[in-house]
């Protein structure tokens, strides 16, 4: 296989002709699905050369494997990092990434606003290690400085900008700053934004997560995840947990994740523009008293987003006339939307937070971090907006 990409090639170029492309040997333009568990060794030194690290090559899939490879330096390129590692499901990337550097009796800060299973994670999984999770208002940064000075032995501030599913903007720069000041690794989920969007490296980040399960699948038939981080990172993160822990990501995976990167730019760009229009229209609509976007000057987080993102995204929350039941009529409504969790499909997909991405947080912790009742969420997708627009208005007439 290839690994041609220029430093000097623009992101576009890199997404189609990076490290995905051909096989040298039969001349293949599309790169082979590697779909084996192991592979032979020369002779029984060979073998153990491997396994000491004295030989390069391959051992063992759930090591590592080369479609898998190709798809870990195309992510990296695409990031502008230096090394990057698939795994199972975005849940597996996050909790590779802070078992890297937490142990038991450590703990992280992390914001409140974040992907239902990451609350579920931080609030019931790493207690059960010993770690502890600090979930925090990071649209503050005092609040996060004080709650870093409270924490034991603190070791990772993580986040996630456009937040999961409110669309609250982080401000990546002035966040990154504050976690290096006190020796912290600052991990940012990337999922909603893309490096199509958003590089978060380029602001001092360490390491980037995404479930690649969304946008960049983009076609709803992978679960996935991933972690671009410093070749040191990622070698203690390879040793200290993924080998004998086996989150491990499938070679037809890897393979559709190669595919899906090859569109990521032109679908961001059209699940951008599609966003706007909708987020316009659903401003206007007497049936909806908040929509959620940073691409509408209304919202907070828009100059903010203006200067870290270089487009929106495709990602929409909105709040409607009534409550929870009446959620659910405007659900129950659509015909072209898919009612289903997961996002960054090229369908559209419409799901109510709070009774399902997001019942991990108890009615509370929820409201505090602003997912309310009345939230609906778009995964706006790449049809003709006009026939999103009108599914929209007849399903609001529900209510
Ligand atoms: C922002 C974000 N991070 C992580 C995840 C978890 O990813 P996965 O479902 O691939 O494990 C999700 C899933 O929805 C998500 O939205």
């Amino acid at each position: 296989m290839h690994g041609k990409a220029k430093d000097s090639w623009r992101i576009a170029t890199k997404a189609i002709h990076g490290f995905g492309g051909g096989d040298p040997h039969t001349g293949s333009v599309s790169l082979p699905i590697y779909q084996t568990s192991t592979y032979a060794f020369k002779d029984s030194q060979h073998g153990a050369d491997l396994f000491q690290g004295e030989a390069e090559g391959y051992i063992y899939s759930r090591i590592s494997n080369p479609t898998v490879q190709a798809f870990e330096r195309e992510i990296a390129c695409l990031e502008g990092g230096e090394v990057g590692h698939g795994f199972a499901s975005g849940m597996a990337a996050i909790f590779n990434a802070v078992m890297t550097e937490c142990k038991s009796g450590d703990s992280y800060v992390v914001s409140e606003t974040v992907y239902g299973g990451t609350h579920a994670l931080n609030e019931h999984v790493m207690p059960r290690f010993g770690v502890k999770a600090i979930e925090v208002d990071a649209t503050d940064l005092n609040k996060v400085e004080d709650a870093i000075k409270k924490a034991k032995n603190c070791k990772v501030l993580l986040f996630e900008t456009p937040a999961n599913p409110t669309l609250a903007i982080l401000d990546i720069k002035e966040l990154t700053e504050l976690g290096h000041k006190y020796n912290l690794t600052v991990m940012v989920d990337n999922t909603f934004a893309t490096p199509i969007l958003q590089r978060p490296l380029e602001h001092g980040v360490d390491v980037i997560i995404h479930s690649t399960t969304k946008y960049i699948s983009g076609h709803g038939d992978v679960v996935g995840g991933c972690v671009v981080a410093k070749k040191e990172f990622m070698d203690r993160l390879d040793v200290d947990v993924y080998i004998d822990t086996g989150a491990t990501m499938a070679p037809l995976s890897a393979w559709l994740l190669l595919r899906g990167l090859k569109t990521l730019p032109i679908r961001m760009a059209k699940h951008c523009e599609n966003a706007h229009k909708i987020a316009q229209f659903l401003a206007f609509h007497p049936k909806v008293t908040k929509v959620h976007f940073p691409g509408l000057k209304s919202h907070p987080g828009y100059e903010l987003a203006k200067r870290q993102m270089s487009d929106f995204g495709g990602m929409i929350a909105f709040e409607i006339k009534g409550g929870f039941e009446d959620g659910k009529k405007v659900m129950d409504a659509v015909e072209l939307h898919t009612v289903a969790v997961s996002l960054g499909d090229c369908d559209s997909l419409i799901c109510h937070p709070a009774s399902t991405t997001h019942s991990t947080y108890e009615k509370d912790q929820r409201e505090a971090a602003g997912i309310l009742d009345n939230m609906i969420r778009i995964s706006v997708g790449i049809e003709d907006p006009r026939d999103l627009m009108d599914d929209l208005n007849q399903a609001l007439r529900a209510i």
